[in-house]
């Protein structure tokens, strides 16, 4: 049960967009719940001063795994994520495998400032999605993460920006796998960098195996189309204290498995992303004006291919359902080589520009009605996201 209260002061005001300011809502991205009722239903909306008990049946979500919660009120989203509302939720581990290991949950998310406020959003902030100057880690820039030499720590990490993508690098060390999205891997795979888009997360093991010293977390250059390329430091590691003998351990989740299923009489479908005119569109559908639907039946697995029909990459989301990454064409070839050959399943996937993704969508356990989007949320706000019924 979560007590919900929208706080934030009453308001005629309107955004650039023509939506009316500080409305707002509640949605816990990756969690596998009821999406009606007074559960993960983003279609209940909430004036200032407005309350609300939110109740979620999490006994069908999987063990182990890093979501996160943020408003949800089209039109709205990408300015109230951009000036700070969103916060972790972690689910406790079912194996003891990961128990021992030194723990950090790393929330990443850029801001830039206008005085004390976050700065405005303007028309073009809505197409290209807004990056700020300040790249922060738990609300801190650059802050310094001890570890003990020969230390195992257990990195969960997910990237809460509106629109920035992180491709991690940690100077001189591998950073091992172990869960994604949605659950936590056979086994840790070892990783140089890795591409972390808004709305993914990530839980990685890190050994401090290097001679004593410094080293830095970076997001290295990555052109999404529409964004700024450059290194970013975003946390400092310092070896520090007495040495421990620690290892990566050889096996995390024996159920994590690929699936076999004969792809052939599954529901097929096709969601083709595009900007044009000031508007984000799915299938050629505005969200304000007409969205796509998609009627889904419960107990069923379907195929989706996301197509992109624009120049800048697109974090496709999918609420209630997280889904196994079968296709990415284009884009960065680490990372479409890493998610369509571990088993690990996904709400949110990387779209390359002009590039696409197939993806294996089991429909699970709740009917009723939710949504699909862009999770550069700005383009989400322009139209970007389509409806999806189970039935
Ligand atoms: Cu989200
Ligand atoms: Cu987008
Ligand atoms: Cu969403």
């Amino acid at each position: 049960r979560v007590r919900f209260k929208n706080a934030l002061p009453a308001t005629n005001e309107t955004n650039i967009l023509g939506f009316r300011k500080n409305v707002t809502n509640l949605h816990t991205h990756g969690w596998h719940v009821s999406p009606s009722g007074n559960a993960d239903n983003i279609f209940l909306h909430f004036e200032p001063g407005e309350e609300f008990l939110f109740e979620y049946d999490t006994s069908k979500q999987e063990a182990g795994t890093l979501n996160w919660y943020h408003p949800h009120v089209h039109g709205l989203v990408a300015e109230q994520l951009w000036g700070g509302l969103a916060g972790a939720l972690v689910v406790e581990d079912s194996y003891d495998v990961l128990s021992d290991y030194e723990t950090h949950v790393l929330v990443l998310k850029d801001i830039s400032l206008s005085g004390s406020e976050p700065a405005s959003h303007s028309r073009s902030d809505f197409m290209r999605g807004k990056e700020g100057d300040i790249v922060m880690v738990n609300g801190q820039v650059n802050p310094v993460l001890p570890m003990r030499p020969g230390q195992v720590q257990r990195w969960r990490i997910v990237n809460t920006s509106t629109a920035r993508y992180y491709k991690l690098s940690l100077e001189n060390h591998s950073m091992y796998l172990v869960g994604t999205d949605a659950n936590l891997l056979d086994k840790p795979y070892p990783l140089t960098e890795i591409l972390v888009t808004p709305g993914e997360r990530i839980d990685v093991l890190v050994r401090a195996d290097q001679p004593s010293g410094r080293y830095k977390l970076t997001s290295l250059p990555y052109s999404r189309g529409g964004n700024n390329v450059q290194t970013v430091t975003l946390l400092t590691v310092s070896y520090e204290g007495n040495s421990v003998v620690e290892a990566v351990p050889s096996i995390i989740n024996p159920d994590a498995e690929r699936p076999a299923i004969d792809t052939a009489n599954l529901q097929q479908r096709s969601l083709v992303l595009q900007m044009r005119m000031g508007r984000g569109l799915i299938n050629g559908h505005d969200f304000e004006v007409d969205p796509y639907v998609i009627d889904s039946e419960v107990d069923t697995y379907e195929i989706w291919r996301i197509v992109n029909r624009s120049m800048m990459d697109h974090p496709f989301h999918q609420h209630t359902n997280p889904a196994l990454i079968l296709r990415i064409n284009g884009g960065d070839p680490d990372y479409a080589s890493l998610y369509t050959s571990i088993p690990g399943w996904k709400d949110t996937i990387n779209v390359p520009r002009m590039g696409s993704v197939e993806m294996l969508v089991p429909v699970r356990d709740f009917t009723g009605r939710t949504v699909y989007h862009c999770h550069i949320v700005e383009h989400e706000d322009i139209g970007m996201m389509g409806i999806w019924e189970f039935m």
